[in-house]
């Protein structure tokens, strides 16, 4: 393992190994790229490494690859095939190891009970599943097949199950009985009733036995996943599938209220994240690798799926809540795992922060070399505490900034090219191949030390191919703003020695605990709600969750507000989003301040969310408006939900 060079001020820094490689990345892409996707197992190699149909790009074209192969197949005839691909541990405290070959003859049958029930390449394919080894091997089973998954993260509701499935038209969903969390059980296969109920595009339904809690299978829409594996066949071969076939579709928030599905190729994001892995995590033969996001968002794409299998490495997949049955859980896990590299969210470890130092102290880490963040912003103090409680003040931390869209890494620290020191709370430098600036509101870069928008200015391998079914929204979303450059919706500054500090979201998206949200689908979700008239949502800076849902709303005529409006509404939104949306302040109010366009003024409302001045209110309509919110936020006072 590279050792950074600490304290972090020094003035003489040893950026050499990095910058050889940056600047000749930059210089000439496009065979820096190639050079790089020679590491990969191809069927077929490219003619052509990008065509670039501005804002469309196709990496390696022509070329012909298959992902289960790189990520199963390949180390499973190799010496690898008794190494330990998965260590799995459900929360109740029962465990699963998966060796290589294991995994190769699970992801091989699973795939053929997908093409028993018809599915092909191109279909897409549903996954609503716990953190269950299962989750994974059908991820790869789909793509041996080229067949595209969609994995629904399992707190969302039926509701938004429904609009996901119904968004790819998928004919298959793959769920569970249940899932183990915080001591209690998801009912899975519940909310996937409900939501096949209003998905007419799904044929088939398969069910994985995970927690052994009745349920109602019906015939011949429903099986049991046992069943079918005792009938299959388990003959299918990898199929080689063009570089351009899209590996899976993701949604995640923007600013309008509907999910936007993200589309990923198979090709350049397998290059984009082989890459990443060996620049950022210095990923290696003997690694422990654990990264404790869900499988549901992007970096359990990547991160615990995709990237590490390429490299043959071994990962820890734990299925439960982080302080379920004790505060130490996860330490327990690294110390039983021998973890090396432990990769996780800035909210978690606030959240281990506000637990205290006992936790940790408990149990031996010093398996642990590499520690991760990712997600969010991390202020240097729980930087800090983790270099210092976590990593033993032994450990570098590579703080990664990356998106949905981006598919993998773009911005950190790359111990695996050459030690750079680190500085609290920067997320440090773009990765190789990667061309980012901060740029004015007309596209001009800012001078260092000064606050922009970041923005892309190349593509790059693991790039979004674009939204599922809308290249019009596509287009609008990412590169409209500033013509010929990709828009990440985050505010950044690029400091005097060119490392880069994310500010977060510019744009009208929140993050709370690090899950994204659109202001507009919660308030889309709340106005469902028949009592209400009008909401507005703002993002309240939150001391471990970094920001909170704060909501406005306006009751319809003749409704008055209540506590079990409130509760009524909370409930709703549960329901119609999934707990993740659950408000933590909810304020009645007679008028929203508004500009003369009738656009709702953001900025009053979160200032009054926070108690803070409103600043410039010139282009008010209505200045009473404002004081009006203000008056019902001092009458009603902060109510905690
Ligand atoms: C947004 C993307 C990438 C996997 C998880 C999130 C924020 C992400 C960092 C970081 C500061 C970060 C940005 C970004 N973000 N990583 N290291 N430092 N902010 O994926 O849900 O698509 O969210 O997360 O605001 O735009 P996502």
């Amino acid at each position: 393992m590279t050792q950074m060079s600490l304290p972090f001020e020094s003035r003489y820094w040893p950026l050499r190994a990095y910058y050889d490689v940056y600047y000749r990345s930059i210089e000439e892409t496009e065979t820096f790229w190639a050079e790089q996707a020679r590491q990969l197992e191809w069927f077929k190699t490219w003619d052509k490494t990008l065509e670039w149909d501005p804002p469309f790009a196709r990496w390696f074209v022509g070329g012909q690859l298959n992902a289960a192969y790189i990520c199963v197949d390949k180390h499973a005839q190799s010496w690898r095939r008794s190494k330990v691909a998965i260590y799995w541990e459900g929360e109740p405290g029962d465990t699963r190891t998966l060796s290589y070959s294991t995994l190769y003859r699970e992801v091989k049958r699973f795939a053929s009970v997908l093409q028993d029930l018809g599915v092909g390449k191109g279909d897409r394919v549903a996954l609503y599943l716990p953190m269950i080894p299962e989750l994974a091997v059908f991820m790869l089973a789909c793509a041996r097949i080229g067949a595209i998954h969609t994995v629904i993260f399992s707190g969302f509701s039926a509701r938004a199950l429904a609009d996901r499935i119904n968004d790819t038209q998928a004919k298959l969903l793959v769920t569970a009985d249940g899932g183990f969390r915080g001591g209690k059980t998801l009912p899975l296969k519940e909310i996937a009733d409900e939501a096949v109920a209003m998905s007419p595009s799904v044929e088939k339904v398969i069910v994985v036995k995970r927690t052994g809690g009745a349920v109602n299978i019906r015939p011949p829409r429903d099986h049991w996943l046992h069943d079918l594996l005792a009938q299959t066949s388990d003959l299918s071969a990898p199929e080689p599938i063009d570089s351009n076939h899209p590996l899976y579709i993701l949604y995640t928030s923007g600013t309008t209220g509907k999910p936007k599905g993200i589309v990923h190729s198979t090709g350049g994001y397998l290059v984009h994240n082989y890459c990443a892995y060996k620049w950022v995590f210095d990923i290696r033969e003997e690694s422990v690798y654990w990264c404790s996001a869900d499988v549901g968002w992007v970096t359990g794409h990547s991160s615990i799926v995709y990237a590490p299998l390429a490299h043959g490495a071994t990962i820890v997949l734990y299925e439960g809540a982080p302080d379920y049955p004790a505060v130490d859980r996860w330490w327990d896990i690294i110390e039983k795992y021998g973890v090396t590299i432990f990769y996780t969210s800035p909210t978690a470890i606030r959240m281990f922060m506000k637990y205290g130092e006992e936790g940790p102290r408990k149990h031996d880490l010093r398996s642990l070399e590499l520690l991760g963040s990712v997600g969010e912003p991390i202020n240097p103090e729980a930087w800090l505490w983790y270099y210092k409680n976590i990593g033993g003040e032994r450990c570098p931390i590579v703080d990664t900034w990356w998106q949905t869209e981006t598919g993998g890494i773009m911005i950190s620290p790359t111990p695996g090219i050459g030690c750079i020191p680190l500085k609290p709370g920067s997320a440090a430098m773009p990765l190789p191949g990667v061309d980012v600036a901060v740029v004015d509101e007309k596209g001009g870069e800012v001078p260092s030390e000064e606050r922009g928008q970041l923005v892309i200015r190349k593509p790059w391998p693991g790039m979004l191919q674009g939204i599922w079914g809308n290249p019009q929204r596509y287009r609008e979303a990412y590169w409209s703003r500033f013509p010929g450059m990709y828009y990440t919706g985050d505010y950044a500054i690029k400091d005097k020695d060119g490392y880069f500090w994310i500010l977060g979201r510019a744009d009208e998206v929140l993050k709370v605990a690090g899950h994204r949200l659109g202001t507009a689908e919660l308030e889309d979700a709340a106005v469902s709600y028949p009592l209400l008239a009008e909401a507005a949502v703002v993002g309240r800076a939150d001391p471990i969750k970094g920001e909170s849902i704060v909501i406005f709303v306006i009751p319809k005529e003749g409704v008055s507000p209540s506590s079990d409006l409130k509760k009524g509404l909370i409930e709703h939104m549960r329901q119609t989003v999934g707990p993740i949306a659950t408000p933590d302040e909810v304020y009645f109010v007679a008028k929203l301040p508004k500009t003369r366009s009738g656009k709702v003024m953001r900025r009053v409302l979160k200032a009054v969310a926070e108690n803070a001045s409103v600043g410039d209110l010139t282009t008010l309509e209505d200045e009473a408006s404002v004081e009006e919110v203000m008056r019902s936020y001092r009458e009603l006072g902060p109510q905690r939900v």
